[in-house]
């Protein structure tokens, strides 16, 4: 039985770019006549499209590869098994030898070549294409999107910064960025299709660059071709973050004044082992600068818990930073080493047992911060776009405030709808959501 040959399952793992990578990959293999499929049985061509920032997220990988070897074992025809993203392009041939069920690795910057590469898997040859280049942004590739409230936009690809625990530079290879006049034809065509909501994504949105166009000048023209829609972006380097951009996102309304600004940690000494390249004391004036300058805004950040020779003195300074900070969220890990990145190479002195316990302690601070502020939040009214159904279900919807924030609320006569902006009164708070109820009329947003 050969008549699923295209029929095509995806599965991903990771970043946001990579789950726009993978709308990239279902714009090419539709192109070439596949069809997407919700389940693996129905597709003889399975990818999983994969993360290696942690070792967590390949074990995640692993198990659905065991996963799909029980679907596909008893199969008296060939099925093609892809491993793409950051895990192929690491990895490369490896995978092939981890499984007998892989049998096609293909990195982030040679998905033009899967329809070609598939042919060739199916006549019982295994591929493997891990090139990096220091061009492809897939420029001229419309991204296959399953969402229509909300759309990612990659602005560029790759990371030049090598933070001595990363992985992503070699995953993703050199920085390039798009022109903008692609981009913006992107948002057009978007605008066009009625999205609210846009998010520009890249490893670090602060060094584009583009002839003489840079990422200020990038963001203000987006705010301005879509008025209309809410302008995200992901993920801003303390490094580069200028007093231009914080203009901007202060002056244009649509420009959702919320930051994600990754610290990993508090101390110095440790910053400077991370080759993160810029101070506590740097951060922090950052931060006073976006309180003044933006009204109401919300900051996360990334935390890296039990760095190679984090002493509790540094882990101190990172309790005491997230203490004076407050930030409104954070995504907090602990120490992962990666093969081929720097820090694999360096004495590791804490044990996993104590980089647990610092970890737990800082989530255990970072939530307590979250709940405090989001308690804060009752009796206050917000402007929410509705993404869907809650998944408590019974007719309750969630969406966002412009500060990202996730807030639930009932459904009035069934009367609104994904895409639908609402006013919400906030009633009560946990430290991930907000609850609240629609007050009518509701106002549009300016
Ligand atoms: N480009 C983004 C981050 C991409 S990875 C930036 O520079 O902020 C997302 C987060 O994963 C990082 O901010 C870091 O906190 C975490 N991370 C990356 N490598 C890690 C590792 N080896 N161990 C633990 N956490 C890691
Ligand atoms: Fe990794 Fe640093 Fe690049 Fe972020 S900026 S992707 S943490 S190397
Ligand atoms: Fe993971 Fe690659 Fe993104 S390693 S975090 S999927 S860039």
């Amino acid at each position: 039985m050969e008549n699923n040959n295209n029929k095509i399952f995806i599965h991903t793992y990771g970043c946001q770019m990579n789950l726009n990578d993978t709308e990239i990959v279902k714009s090419i293999m539709i192109e070439a006549g596949y069809e997407f499929v919700d389940k693996i049985y129905k597709a003889n061509v399975i990818f999983l499209n994969t993360c290696t920032v942690r070792e967590n997220a390949e074990n995640t990988v692993h198990n659905a590869i065991k996963n799909i070897y029980q679907i596909i074992k008893k199969r008296k025809y060939r099925s093609v098994v892809g491993i793409l993203g950051c895990m192929a392009e690491h990895y490369g041939e490896k995978m092939l030898l981890y499984t007998n069920i892989v049998n096609l690795v293909a990195g982030p910057d040679e998905y033009r070549k899967l329809p070609e590469l598939i042919k060739c898997c199916f006549e019982n040859e295994s591929k493997v294409a891990i090139d990096l280049s220091n061009k492809e942004t897939y420029n001229d590739i419309i991204p296959v999107r399953d969402n229509s409230i909300s759309a990612w936009i990659s602005i560029m690809r790759g990371c030049n910064n090598f933070c001595s625990y990363c992985v992503v530079p070699y995953t993703r290879g050199r920085e390039r960025s798009r022109p903008m006049n692609i981009i913006l034809h992107e948002i057009d065509l978007l605008v066009s299709q009625n999205i609210k909501e846009i998010t520009l994504l890249g490893q670090n949105v602060n060094n584009y660059s583009h002839n003489d166009i840079n990422f200020p000048k990038l963001l203000e023209a987006v705010a301005s071709t879509a008025p209309n829609v809410r302008v995200r972006f992901l993920t801003s380097h303390p490094k580069n973050m200028s007093s231009g951009l914080i203009d901007i996102i202060a002056k244009y309304d649509n420009i959702c004044n919320y930051i994600h600004l990754p610290i990993q940690s508090g101390s110095n000494r440790i910053l400077e082992k991370m080759n993160r390249k810029y101070t506590a004391d740097h951060y922090f004036s950052l931060i006073n600068k976006i309180r003044e300058k933006i009204n109401e805004v919300s900051i996360s950040t990334d935390i890296i818990a039990g760095y190679p020779t984090e002493t509790l003195k540094d882990h101190q300074a990172t309790i005491n930073l997230i203490k004076e900070i407050r930030f409104s969220s954070a995504f907090m890990f602990y120490y992962s080493p990666r093969e081929g990145t720097k820090a694999f190479n360096d004495i590791d002195d804490v044990p996993i047992e104590e980089k647990k316990r610092r970890l737990n302690e800082i989530i255990e601070l970072q939530n307590k911060i979250s709940n405090e502020i989001n308690r804060n939040k009752i009796g206050t009214q917000y402007s929410i776009l509705i993404e869907g159904s809650s998944k408590h279900g019974n007719n309750q919807l969630m969406g966002k405030t412009k500060t990202f924030q996730t807030v639930v609320f009932d459904n009035i006569e069934n009367k609104y709808k994904a895409g639908d902006i609402v006013t919400v009164i906030i009633k009560s708070a946990t430290s991930k959501t907000l609850k609240g109820f629609i007050i009518e009329p509701t106002i549009k947003e300016e």
